[in-house]
């Protein structure tokens, strides 16, 4: 062999043990970036052995196995000692990671021989990265090996079956010649039901289902909702089971509900005590005011009471002593809601009324936004367009939780979630993303169906299975009825 082959082999090898060295480093910058919760425990690990040796308790354990002699002497070699014990489990992690990854990608020719995914010239699509997303979801990118996405689609079975693993969807970057992949170990439920409905307290519902966990919405932690998503994801379905949950349990709630598409959706609501529905642009603006009042009015009651929220009213005995009759009565008795399915409706410019009504419309919920979370007036919008113009900014800031369902452009995902992640999702109705201060995970939204809601409510409210009060009690409920759609009005108790 001659010497400068040996010199480039060996330069060869120098280049690829630097590589395999930095992919360490690589490996804990993603588990940072990520949040990796294993990153973060070995980093507890690391400041505990920091901490035993600060506090030399390492001490006993040299001298319990005879290496007493060992231990290093104060000074530099202290110090190293002590820097190399407490980085040991960090470089361990990204070892881990990097070895994970490499087997992986070994692995996966392996697979893809079994799957016929072996091109012309003999060559495998080659892996480029993996990357976790959320709720146990991964991200797998690689060249599509020249075969186009439906060659990969046919072999979904086959790769799942091999890899031991569950696709959620294949997509296609042609210009790139990149394939992209989303799995998980675990299967992520297609339909969730909601069971047990009588069983959420404290204005609390079930907000869905990841691979692992289930995620429930708590209306005093988080206060107002966006949802968004593109056609048939399951917005208004979000909304009937949310409403649902919330009105069987806590009868004495409040509902604003706003349809301007075409009533379809909340209509049939409006006999159900303490539910408002609005079908027409005309009376939004009002009904809105109306909200503004009884928040300026709470406020000065939580004042007067000398209490900072609703919340630490409803832990009042005052409160506790109230039948529903009384809490549904009393100022600050009950929660408000104001829920609007497709909210561009009422924030666009230039749909038919003046701007000047517009902008009273976007100034109230901008207010009943900013101020309800202590008041307990919560807004929760449904839109299919998130951008600028069909939800106001100002309101949009202060909304604290999402749900995204699929939006197929970059601009409908950037505008909602601040990245692609909602266009990354399977075309499967119910699958949103739910962002919540920093947590960001992909749900399976629960579903409940009309007839199953209607007849909750109507055994609630001893209506009708379609929702109208009963014929032998038909006085009472309409009186009732009436009463509450009084109690939407600012009142003082
Ligand atoms: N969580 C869910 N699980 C399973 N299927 C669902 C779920 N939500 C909705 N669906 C199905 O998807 C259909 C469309 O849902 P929905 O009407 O809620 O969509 P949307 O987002 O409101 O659409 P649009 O913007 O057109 O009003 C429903 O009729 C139902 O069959
Ligand atoms: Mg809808």
């Amino acid at each position: 062999m001659s010497d400068t082959q040996t010199i480039n082999q060996r330069v060869e090898i120098l280049v690829q043990n630097l590589k395999n060295f930095g992919q360490i480093f690589i490996e804990l910058g993603r588990g940072f970036l990520r949040r990796d919760p294993i990153l973060f425990r070995t980093l507890v690990g690391a400041t505990v052995i920091g901490l035993i040796i600060t506090f030399r308790l390492d001490v006993w354990i040299f001298k319990k196995i005879n290496l007493w002699h060992y231990y290093p002497p104060d000074g530099k070699w202290f110090k190293f000692y002590a820097l190399s014990m407490m980085w040991t489990p960090i470089f361990l992690y990204g070892v881990a990671m990097r070895n994970k990854k490499k087997e992986f990608a070994k692995n996966l020719k392996e697979v893809f021989e079994l799957v016929g995914l072996k091109n012309a010239i003999g060559s495998y699509p080659k892996f480029i990265s993996l990357i976790p997303l959320s709720g146990g979801t991964m991200k797998l990118l690689m060249t599509n090996g020249s075969f186009p996405k439906s060659e990969w689609e046919k072999r979904k079975p086959k790769l799942e079956a091999n890899m031991r693993i569950f696709i959620d969807e294949i997509n296609e970057v042609p210009e790139k010649g990149l394939i992209e992949m989303t799995f998980s170990y675990e299967p992520m439920p297609t339909k969730v039901s909601l069971e047990d409905i009588r069983s959420y307290r404290d204005y609390k519902f079930f907000m869905g289902r990841d691979r692992i966990k289930s995620y429930v919405g708590d209306f005093s932690e988080n206060p107002h909702f966006l949802i968004a998503g593109e056609s048939g994801g399951g917005k208004s379905a979000f909304l009937r089971q949310m409403f649902t949950t919330i009105k069987v349990n806590q009868p004495e709630s409040q509902f604003l509900l706003m349809d301007l598409k075409a009533g379809l959706e909340f209509e049939h609501l409006k006999k159900i005590p303490g539910v408002t529905v609005i079908c027409d642009i005309q009376h939004v603006a009002s009904a809105l005011q109306n909200i503004v009042a009884t928040l300026h009015l709470r406020i000065q009651n939580l004042k007067s009471k000398n209490y900072n929220d609703i919340k630490q009213f409803f832990q009042s005995s005052e409160y506790q002593r109230m039948t529903v009759e009384e809490k549904r009565d009393h100022t600050l008795g009950h929660r408000t809601f104001v829920v609007v399915d497709e909210c561009a409706e009422i924030f666009l410019f230039g749909l038919g009324h003046k701007p000047e009504y517009t902008r009273e419309i976007r100034a109230c919920m901008s207010k009943i936004t900013r101020l309800g979370r202590a008041c307990g007036v919560h807004v929760v919008l449904a839109t299919q367009r998130p951008d600028k113009n069909a939800v106001d900014p100002q309101v949009k800031s202060n909304l604290t939780s999402t749900i995204c369902y699929r939006i197929h452009d970059i601009g409908g995902s950037l505008a909602v979630l601040g990245s692609g992640r909602a266009m990354d999702l399977p075309k499967i109705a119910g699958r949103a993303v739910l962002a919540q201060g920093s947590q960001e995970v992909e749900i399976q939204t629960p579903f409940l169906d009309f007839a199953q809601s209607q007849r909750l409510l109507a055994e609630t409210f001893k209506l009708s299975l379609d929702l109208e009060p009963l014929n032998h009690g038909s006085l009472n409920s309409t009186q009732e009825a009436n009463h509450y759609e009084k109690t939407m009005e600012p009142h003082i108790p």
